[in-house]
């Protein structure tokens, strides 16, 4: 059986990552390499992503580590059979980078490009980790800049059930934490602080909880978690803090979970794919696991570290489509980024 290696670029927001996943037959593909480069350090000075500065970085790391992963492979350039890149959605510049050296990478190589969805690989994420889940599935996207409920029923096989109307489930964890004074990306920061919380400590609202749709609104948490902050003055102790960390993921973890449990109801099916960056969100998973084992319904998650962007949710997402016969490659060496694309648009 032939071999097909595939080279994956991603670029689209602050973490540059490149991998190499094989693909033979109707084998699960196997992850061979990766390697990523963080721009967090770099970008924790401004209290968000620079656009401007996040492409400038990814210019400069995407060559070596492209060459880290082919050494880690035991492979050259002559090797690569087909190269993978995110097309969008996320920041244009950063895009161009990743795209740009993919095509040129690929048309330099005289093989195929396949441009992919960043959605679609956090998506397929769980199928990198030793318990990937089978198709039909509800899917919960939890990143810094979606939150959404799905169905797939195949690769590219996606009807979206519901989704924010304002802000993202990242985006109310990040926004919340620069409130609190946690550094960017603050998910992971508040994550650590209500460790120490009572969630109960103090109330906030669980926007659209009881709207009766797989809906969701964050926006008007991040206001009130500033009327408490405001409340609580200039010079909380570490526990008053803890308590509105704890709080504040409380009320994100129990939507998240809560409008999860509609999708499955609606749809009749017993399997739950969470991915996306809030994924790795230790409650969420917690709470996800022991509601979902009540019911009889089966939680796969992307290892915790590829929770976050990386290269190989993109080469595995190509794999998946090369092995389906549902890859849209092109060999012209032409590509355009889609900075806003949604998933299942043409
Ligand atoms: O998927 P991702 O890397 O980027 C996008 O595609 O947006 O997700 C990043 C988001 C950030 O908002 C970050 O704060 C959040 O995921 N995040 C977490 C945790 N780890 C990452 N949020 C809550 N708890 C965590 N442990
Ligand atoms: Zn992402």
């Amino acid at each position: 059986m032939s071999v097909t290696r595939i080279l994956g670029f991603e670029s689209s927001c602050d973490e540059t990552g490149v991998a190499l996943v094989e693909v033979s037959g109707r084998a699960a593909p196997r992850l061979v390499a990766q390697a990523l480069h963080s721009q967090i350090a770099m970008h924790q000075a401004y209290g968000g992503v620079v656009p401007e500065l996040a492409s400038r970085d990814h210019v400069r790391r995407v060559l070596p580590l492209a060459r880290e992963v082919l050494a880690q492979a035991g492979c050259t350039l002559a090797d690569v059979d087909l190269v993978a890149y995110t097309q969008g959605p996320g920041l244009a510049g950063a895009l161009l980078v990743g795209a740009g050296v993919a095509v040129s990478l690929a048309a330099a190589l005289d093989v195929p490009a396949l441009p992919i969805h960043h959605l679609e690989g956090h998506l397929l994420s769980p199928f990198l980790s030793a318990d990937p889940p089978e198709f039909p599935f509800v899917a919960l996207l939890v990143s810094g800049g979606h939150t959404q409920l799905m169905r797939v029923d195949d690769v590219g096989a996606y009807e979206i059930l519901g989704e924010t109307i304002d802000d993202a489930a990242g985006e109310a964890f990040d926004k919340s934490a620069k409130l609190l004074g946690l550094p960017y990306p603050g998910g992971p920061h508040l994550a650590r602080m209500a460790e120490f919380g009572n969630p109960e400590a103090f109330d906030l609202p669980r926007p659209l909880l009881h709207s009766g749709k797989p809906d969701f609104s964050f926006a008007g948490l991040k206001t009130a978690v500033l009327t408490q902050v405001k409340k609580i003055g200039d010079s909380p102790c570490e526990q008053t803090k803890a308590d509105l960390a704890a709080s504040t993921q409380a009320a994100i973890v129990e939507v998240l979970v809560k409008k999860s449990l509609l999708a499955l109801k609606a749809t009749g099916l017993k399997r739950l794919v969470v991915a996306g960056g809030v994924g790795a969100n230790a409650k969420l998973r917690e709470q996800l696991n022991a509601v979902c084992a009540k019911r009889g319904v089966r939680v796969h998650y992307p290892e915790l570290s590829l929770c976050t962007d990386n290269g190989a949710m993109i080469a595995m997402a190509a794999a998946l489509r090369v092995q389906r016969g549902s890859a849209a490659t092109r060999r012209d060496g032409g590509f355009e980024v889609r900075p806003r694309w949604e998933l299942g648009a043409a």
